[in-house]
């Protein structure tokens, strides 16, 4: 039995987990379990400033870490005598918060005498699909978040490399910004999807930013600008106006994004010729639009790709896939190489070999 307490402060949501995976007569299944699973969200310290403030963000998790990893190990019912080691995320994300948790993470791991697992973001939520569905590799991850918009062609514990990113925004951060241009909430992403429900998506021809393109990456700037163009001309908006805006953004985003994945598909195949049926996981917040799933899962029917989308809790950002990423290191023998000496770092690329692109490994970046 293997049992990891994750950690997790990269952006805003202070979070802690324990994690065990059974050993067991077949260590080749995986049959993990979440034994404990606590998420604070700090939406509502943010929502006045229409994005995460990064100061404000690490003054929360410096309040709220203490007592989250204390109701994590209390809800597991393991004592930290008992856990095998403790994984904490140093990047990338906000630098404030990320100094946080791993620094806590040492201190707890120096004082129970336990090794320390220093995590990727951006690992947890390339294998969280194996936490949850038992995947084998190799698969494709498309993350689409408030900081991140990329294709990871995901090949085995440590082996990312990453197909695609975003050259400007993140996905996630094009919702947030067309919500404020409209006059919607923070996080804008939810309220969209619910003014689009009620919208024309045919009133406005919006750009489908990069189709067509043989570069593989996204853009979503471009858009941004087209809505805003929109809005300013028929100002003052009627609710229909920001519902049919809404409706057109959200079905040039999901069409944009169909033709990107779509690439990327027939690439994995290319790549992948003996995987008989090859899976698509989706992760992120932005993973949560029914339109953009929809158009996802058709895509995947066509293609005879399996579809995987985590549980919603456990594709947003949390600490079970920290734990878990933790638990994989431990078994792949490679958890030391980010260990006790790691300094938390802003910008972590997942793939170290894909050239660096503005725009992509960036958190935060949504105030
Ligand atoms: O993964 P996440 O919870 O946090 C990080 O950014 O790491 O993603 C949050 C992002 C926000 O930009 C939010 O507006 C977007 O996900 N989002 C959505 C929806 N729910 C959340 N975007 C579109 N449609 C949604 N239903
Ligand atoms: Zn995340």
């Amino acid at each position: 039995m293997i049992r990891v307490l994750g950690i997790e402060t990269s952006c805003d949501e202070t979070a802690a987990s324990v994690v065990a995976l059974d050993g067991g007569s077949a260590p080749e299944i995986l049959s993990p379990k979440i034994l404990s699973n606590v998420v604070l969200s700090q939406i509502e310290e943010h929502a006045a400033f229409g994005g995460v403030v990064p100061e404000i963000a690490a003054r929360a998790h410096v309040e709220a870490l203490d007592g989250i990893v204390e109701a994590a190990l209390a809800d597991s019912s393991v004592s930290l005598d008992e856990v095998d080691a403790i994984a904490a995320t140093a990047g990338p994300g906000l630098v404030g918060g990320l100094i946080v948790g791993l620094m806590t993470a040492k201190a707890i791991a120096a004082a129970a005498n336990k090794p320390l697992i220093a995590i990727n973001h951006l690992e947890g939520h390339a294998l969280t699909a194996r936490l949850t569905d038992g995947l084998d590799f190799p698969y494709l991850l498309l993350l689409v978040s408030g900081g991140h918009t990329q294709i990871v062609a995901v090949r085995g514990v440590g082996d990312y490399q990453r197909w695609a990113t975003t050259i400007d925004d993140a996905l996630g951060e094009a919702f947030d910004k067309t919500a404020k241009m409209l006059g919607l909430p923070y996080p804008g992403g939810p309220n969209v999807e619910k003014a689009a429900a009620k919208g024309d998506a045919s009133r406005f021809a919006f750009p489908r930013p990069m189709k067509g393109s043989a570069q593989p990456d996204f853009s979503f700037s471009g858009l941004k600008t087209a809505v805003r163009q929109a809005a300013t001309a028929i100002a003052p908006l009627s609710d229909q106006d920001v519902a049919d805006i809404c409706a057109s953004f959200q079905a040039a985003v999901a069409d944009a994004l169909g033709d990107r994945v779509g690439r990327a598909l027939a690439r994995f195949r290319q790549e992948f010729p003996d995987q008989a049926k090859p899976a698509l996981v989706v992760a992120g917040g932005v993973a949560a639009n029914r339109t953009i799933k929809a158009t996802l899962e058709a895509l995947c029917a066509q293609t005879g790709f399996a579809f995987v989308a985590p549980p919603q809790k456990l594709c947003t950002d949390n600490a079970a896939m920290i734990a878990w990423a933790g638990i994989e290191r431990l078994r792949a023998g490679i958890a030391d190489e980010n260990s006790a000496d790691f300094v938390p770092r802003s910008r972590w690329p997942l793939d170290s070999v894909s050239a660096p692109m503005v725009g992509s490994g960036r958190r935060g970046a949504k105030a």
